[in-house]
Order: C-alpha cells, then sequence, then structure tokens
C-alpha cells in the first residue's frame, strides 16, 4: 500500500512506538487517527500533529468503545492501516520473596489489555477493512506489537510473556484466517526501546541496558520501530511474520 493518502489508525498513539509511528504516516502523507486513553496526552499530541492527525479517546479492551474510534478513523477515508501498540507491562512474580503466590488480578490485567486488546484489534480492525475495495491486491494491513519477552521472558514477567508470546502465537494464525479477505497481519517484537520510560533511568543503569544489546550497542530509537510499522504497511509481501526489533539482544533472565 502507498502511504501517501493512507488512512491509519494507530492504538496508544499518545506516546511512545505508537506516537513515532503516527508521526511517521503522517510525515508521508497519510491520515492518522490516534486511538488512546481518554486521561492520556492524545487531545494536545493530535493538536500538535496537525489536521491529519485525529485524537479519539477509547480503550482498546472494550468493545464498544474501540469500535466508535474505528469508525470515527475509517470515516477518515477508508481504514486501511492500523498499528496497534497499545499495552503495558505489570511485574509480578508467581511466587513472591515470602511465599505468597503472584496476584491473579495483575496477570488477568495484562493479559487483558495485550492479548485480548489485540484480538479486538484484529476483529474489529478486519471488520471494516473487509468492507473497502481491492486496491493492488489487498485491502488492508494490520501490525501488533509483542515483545522480545514474548521469547525470552525475564523473572518478573511472567504476565507479560504470556500476553506477548499470545501475539506473537496469533500473528500467523491471524494472517491465514484473513487470507481471503486480502488483509495481511504482521507483528513488531521490538527489544529495549527509547521510549519516555526509559528516559528516565539513570545514566548508569541506561548504560548497563545499552551494553546488553551486542549491534549496535545502544537502546532501538522509536524511529526505527516507526520506520518498521510504515515498511509493513507498504510492503504487499509481508505477511503472518513477527519480526524482531532488537539489535539482536537475547534477553537474560534478570
Ligand atoms: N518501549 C519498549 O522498550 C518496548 C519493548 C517491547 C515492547 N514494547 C511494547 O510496545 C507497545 C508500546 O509501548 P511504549 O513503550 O510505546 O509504551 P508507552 O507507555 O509509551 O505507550 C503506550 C500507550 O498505550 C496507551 N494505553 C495503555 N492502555 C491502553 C488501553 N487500554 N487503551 C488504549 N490505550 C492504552 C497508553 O496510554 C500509552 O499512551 C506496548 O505494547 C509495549 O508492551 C515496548
Amino acid at each position: 500500500m502507498r502511504l501517501e493518502g493512507l488512512t491509519t489508525a494507530v492504538t496508544g498513539g499518545a506516546s511512545g512506538l505508537g506516537l513515532a509511528a503516527a508521526r511517521r504516516l503522517l510525515k508521508e502523507g497519510g491520515r492518522v487517527t490516534l486511538i488512546d486513553l481518554p486521561e492520556s496526552d492524545g487531545e494536545r499530541v493530535a493538536a500538535d500533529l496537525g489536521v491529519n492527525a485525529t485524537f479519539v479517546p477509547a480503550d482498546v479492551t472494550d468493545a464498544d468503545q474501540f469500535a466508535a474510534a474505528l469508525d470515527i478513523a475509517d470515516a477518515q477515508g477508508g481504514l486501511r492501516g492500523l498499528v496497534h501498540c497499545a499495552g503495558a507491562g505489570r511485574r509480578m512474580r508467581i511466587l513472591d520473596k515470602d511465599g505468597t503466590p503472584g496476584s491473579l488480578e495483575d496477570f488477568e490485567f495484562v493479559i487483558r489489555l495485550n492479548l485480548i486488546g489485540s484480538f479486538n484489534a484484529l476483529r474489529l480492525g478486519a471488520e471494516r477493512m473487509a468492507r473497502l475495495d481491492v486496491v493492488d491486491g489487498e485491502r488492508g494491513a494490520i501490525v501488533l506489537t509483542a515483545s522480545v519477552a514474548a521469547y525470552e521472558g525475564q523473572i518478573g514477567q511472567i504476565n507479560y510473556t504470556a500476553s506477548k508470546a499470545g501475539v506473537v502465537g496469533m500473528t500467523l494464525t491471524a494472517a491465514r484466517d484473513l487470507a481471503s479477505r486480502h488483509i495481511r497481519v504482521c507483528t513488531i517484537a521490538p527489544g529495549i526501546m527509547d521510549t519516555p520510560l526509559l528516559a528516565r533511568l539513570r545514566d548508569d543503569v541506561r548504560a548497563s541496558l545499552e551494553a546488553t544489546v551486542p549491534n549496535p550497542a545502544r537502546l532501538g530509537h522509536v524511529d526505527e520501530f516507526a520506520h518498521l510499522a510504515g515498511t509493513i504497511l507498504e510492503n504487499g509481501y509481508l505477511n503472518g511474520e513477527t519480526i524482531r526489533l532488537d539489535g539482536a539482544i537475547r534477553m537474560t533472565p534478570r
């Protein structure tokens, strides 16, 4: 698909990787709807991004809110791209130091946000794309966001790992499921990216994180994520694959 004139929704678009993806798609001449929580910076961010950016507050785990937000995106010229970045972690262990079992609520929260939210993105995004005409052999493409924790989850990430491994697991099945609709699905599995969360780290902590990345020995730039998300939307032969974007990092147990 050509990015110029492309109508895309970016979830989690008010911050970090989603915001970078939105910036890139706008720079390439697209129209972008940022979907993020009402308490996010979305309103201000969209105003800064200019007339081709719109903010719609919605929770991606809520079927009605997410559907209504995607309808607004769709009304901007037919939704053909969905970059799903809304997600988060919540540290937990199976057993705490004193032997108390980890909270089921913390496990369910992260599964609901990262895994069920991603399924909601697939089903509601595809519903809208499936109504569009086929152009150059396709109707649209969906980019999900996993993490290298899907493969090498660290201690304290049991819920996050399960959720992101679920996203990786869904990718090929989703691409197969939506193939007859001419909708592609790919997932990006980032390593350690330089997002606002990491900007708050002490310099020595940041340097030790950078040293864990073989080459280049630094954190990933959000623009590198945005570039790959744009490439996936553009390249009609990328489908059913999870792409690690990680400088060859393999996470250690802690
Ligand atoms: N930053 C990294 O190093 C990194 C590495 C691997 C994977 N990831 C994944 O990338 C994605 C984006 O991460 P980020 O670093 O940009 O985080 P971020 O916190 O900067 O941005 C996430 C955005 O999602 C929004 N959000 C959270 N819950 C939501 C919900 N229920 N509905 C709608 N929006 C919601 C937040 O308000 C926020 O604006 C996440 O899925 C994260 O797990 C990030």
